[in-house]
């Protein structure tokens, strides 16, 4: 039998996202996106991202950001490419898929990959 659960509260998207993001800043491209030209607060931005996902999954999040200002700002300083997004994509779906499996484990796969593509569109027109 599988150990792996479906994602079903926000302490399973804390667990997601905190996952993710230790791995996001141990990546050798996207760490110094964050931490050297965005200068990420992480206190802040975790549960920014918190909201974020709970918002995509449940639809309760408190989260009234827009994602595309906060992405163009950085692409302006850093240019984002395919290969930060392809890298971005592998990371989060290879933490999704160690602790979770499951119809909300697919949305968030099939919700990361299809913003991942929109903002990738948008971004080019910077
Ligand atoms: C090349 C890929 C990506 C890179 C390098 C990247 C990088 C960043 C950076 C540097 C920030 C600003 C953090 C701060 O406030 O200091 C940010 C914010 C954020 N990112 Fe990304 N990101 C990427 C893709 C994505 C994707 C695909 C999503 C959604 C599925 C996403 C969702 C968000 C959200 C929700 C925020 C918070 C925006 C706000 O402040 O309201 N990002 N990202």
């Amino acid at each position: 039998m599988s150990r792996k659960r479906d994602i079903k509260k926000r302490e399973d998207i804390i667990e997601l996202v905190d996952g993710f993001y230790i791995k996001v800043r141990a990546d050798g491209d996207l760490g110094p996106i964050f931490d050297q030209v965005a200068h990420t607060n992480w206190e802040k931005h975790l549960p920014v991202m918190y909201d974020f996902w709970e918002n995509v999954i449940f639809h309760t999040g408190q989260y009234t950001g827009n994602p595309m200002t906060a992405h163009q700002r950085v692409h302006m300083l850093h240019p984002f490419t395919k290969a930060h997004f392809t890298r971005w994509l592998e990371l989060f779906r290879e933490t999704l898929h160690e602790k979770f499996e499951g119809v909300n484990t697919e949305l968030a796969n099939q919700r990361a990959t299809s913003i991942a593509t929109v903002m990738q569109l948008k971004l080019q027109a910077y």
